[in-house]
């Protein structure tokens, strides 16, 4: 089985032509809420993937956002596991998608930043344990510290961007990052092979938006080429990416074989809008990997040139 632990949020999404500079109003086309947050797409995308059971580990306010989010997670098949708060009410993110798909996301995290060590259920029988930094650092760390202990292997998706405490470092096995993650959790400028230096999680994947994806192990280093999608919502890309990774990885996939279905995934999630409502089912992502061109050797080169592989 799969924990994820994380945040729930309702997402409150406006399209407009460009996202608003600082001190700047613009107007949008059309409003729509959908359920969200991070921990909670990447439990969707699991879940959606197939293979082994997803539980997912979250808190939530009492109010009308919450039934939404929880409806969403259950009919995408994960076991849900709800901390109730009756101080914080259900994580908001406000999140203005561009006509080109970027978004630009403000995330209130209300009932989310009351998941508390102490509510990580028994670890007996789960294999894999996902968790982002949508939630308390110290949260995130305990988790972490429990399931290394009981040698679940631990997945960090160190997303929104911080700097990791030592010890939280010491007991991620993958740790997932995009280019601007990767350069605050290493503390360090440069490309992605020097940034890479600087980070000792042993396994390392980064996220590389339109371009693919890089990986470092303990044995080698690699890259996977992004599949050419037409972009609508760039929301939860990177959650599903995360999700499906770790679901291939549970099923017994190799490092290799998970990232082309997580990079699939990913882009596939981007030619919908929303966050859980554009995470493709895992027949879905056949189809598309089935007709999807192979990955040139120059279109490998180009990516390796671009992060500083030599
Ligand atoms: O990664 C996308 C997610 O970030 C959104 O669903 C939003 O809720 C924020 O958590």
């Amino acid at each position: 089985m799969i924990l994820v632990a994380g945040s729930s949020n309702l997402d409150f999404v406006v399209r407009a032509e460009r996202i608003p500079c600082p001190g700047e109003t613009v107007l949008g086309q059309g409003f729509r809420t959908f359920p969200g947050g991070k921990g909670a797409n990447q439990a969707v995308a699991s879940a959606r993937a197939g293979g082994a059971t997803t539980h997912f580990l979250t808190a939530m306010g009492v109010d009308n956002f919450a039934p939404t989010i929880e409806a969403s997670l259950r009919d995408a098949g994960v076991v849900v596991h709800v901390v109730r708060s009756d101080s914080e009410p259900t994580g908001c993110a406000f999140i203005c998608v561009s006509h080109s798909g970027e978004n630009a996301i403000t995330v209130a995290p209300g009932a989310n930043s009351q998941l508390l060590p102490d509510h990580l259920p028994a670890l007996a029988g789960f294999s894999y344990l996902l968790l982002q930094l949508e939630i308390p650092m110290a949260t995130v760390t305990a988790y972490a510290r429990a399931a290394r202990q009981q040698g679940v292997t631990v997945v960090l998706n160190a997303a929104p961007a911080q700097a990791l405490p030592p010890e939280l470092i010491d007991n991620v096995d993958i740790l997932v990052v995009n280019e601007g993650e990767l350069a605050v959790v290493a503390g360090h400028p440069g490309t992605v092979a020097d940034c890479l230096r600087h980070v000792t999680v042993p396994t390392v994947v980064v996220t590389l938006g339109a371009r693919g994806a890089c990986v470092r192990t303990p044995d080698e280093v690699f890259v996977q080429p992004a599949f050419p999608v037409q972009v609508m919502d760039t929301t939860a890309a990177g959650d599903t990416f995360c999700g499906v990774l770790v679901a291939a990885l549970g099923r017994g996939d190799t490092l290799r074989r998970a990232l082309r279905s997580a990079s699939a995934a990913g882009a596939m999630a981007c030619e919908k809008q929303g966050a859980q409502a554009s995470i493709p089912q895992a027949s879905d992502v056949g189809k598309f990997l089935a007709h999807a061109a192979e990955h040139s050797a120059n279109s490998i080169q180009m990516l390796r040139s671009y992060c500083g592989i030599h």
